[in-house]
């Protein structure tokens, strides 16, 4: 049944979205995501007390993570019943903005499978109409509240401000399409005061989203400041940045199967240098059950993708669990 749904929506990704401009595709998804009563569809989830994990004290159904991208609460409400152990928000900011012109996404197709390139930048209503959309929502399964800021000040705001609408709060330093968030892995020293000081605005977990693209710093120098404040998560990671000359910016975040490689190398000496004391969600390219089960066996905590949700649709989560539980 599952095998046939995906093949199903394969073909509809392949035959019709992939065929469509980017900005019909997204709008014609997100419109499917919000209006359809996917949620409602048992399908799509599978409930076993084997796969349950924790992250940051916070019971997971399962290790399966929806990676940032959605601030629209109809969709997020949607993704808490397609089958992840939590959800992550878009990253949003103290203001509302508007995001980079387009084109802002563009599809990439390699040997690896397919992918895409973003230079969004940080679309979203900011902190006060996020936080009027999201203060009544349910929690089906965890919500983790992603935040990006320019200043200190402005981090440390917004997780005190947004930790209370979730049961995690994500932090991103990594995402390459602004200078303002991609260039806090080029400035560690400045960038262990920031780990201290949202550390200290809030008692939730926090999870500090890294950059694959500083593997050396990340590792020698922003993991062990993130310990040391007492951040114990790392989300590893986010988009590879590549010039793109399709994009309004010329260059963008690469994601999806590409990115695997790097995923699975950054999880292995990630895991062998911080042992146990450290949890990982492992990001970057998962678009099938083989690759998210190589991540957890390879220490994972949890595992986290975006861009398989577009490329295999919601039935890649039922997947995953199912070839999950044959390890069981
Ligand atoms: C269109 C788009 C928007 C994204 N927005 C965000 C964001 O707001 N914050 C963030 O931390 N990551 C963001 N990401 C990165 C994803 O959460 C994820 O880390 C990355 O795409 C790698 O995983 P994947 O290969 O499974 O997509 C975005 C990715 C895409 C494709």
């Amino acid at each position: 049944m599952n095998r046939a749904i995906g093949a199903l929506y394969r073909l509809l990704y392949d035959g019709l979205l992939a065929r469509l401009p980017e900005p019909t595709a997204v709008a014609l998804g997100q419109a499917a995501l919000r209006l359809l009563p996917w949620d409602r569809l048992p399908a799509f989830r599978l409930a076993d007390p084997r796969l349950a994990v924790t992250l940051g004290g916070v019971r997971l159904q399962n290790p399966l993570i929806l990676a940032a991208m959605y601030y629209d609460p109809r969709i997020i409400v949607r993704a808490m019943g397609l089958g992840f152990g939590a959800v992550t928000t878009k990253s949003i900011t103290l203001a509302p903005r508007a995001g980079h012109p387009q084109p802002n996404l563009a599809r990439v197709r390699t040997a690896a499978g397919p992918g895409l390139v973003n230079c969004n930048g940080f679309q979203n209503p900011g902190l006060e109409r996020f936080r009027a959309a999201f203060g009544a929502l349910p929690h089906r399964v965890p919500l983790i509240v992603s935040v990006a800021g320019e200043s200190v000040e402005e981090y440390v705001t917004l997780v005190r401000e947004l930790a209370p609408l979730g049961d995690l709060v994500e932090f991103n330093i990594s995402s390459p399409n602004t200078r303002l968030v991609y260039e806090w892995s080029r400035k560690p020293r400045e960038l262990a005061a920031l780990l201290r000081a949202v550390r200290a605005a809030t008692d939730k977990p926090l999870i500090v989203k890294l950059s694959p693209d500083f593997a050396d710093t990340n590792e020698s120098q922003i993991i062990p400041a993130a310990l040391e404040a007492g951040i114990r998560i790392v989300n590893y990671g986010n988009t590879r940045r590549v010039e793109d000359r399709r994009l309004s910016q010329g260059a963008g975040g690469l994601s999806g199967p590409e990115i695997f490689p790097a995923t699975l190398d950054n999880l292995r000496r990630t895991r062998a240098r911080f042992g146990a004391g450290l949890e990982i969600i492992a990001t970057g390219g998962v678009d099938s059950p083989d690759k998210a089960r190589r991540l957890l066996r390879e220490g994972a905590t949890a595992v986290g993708y975006f861009t398989g949700f577009i490329t295999r649709g919601p039935i890649l989560a039922r997947e995953i669990l199912e070839f999950l539980l044959e390890d069981r």
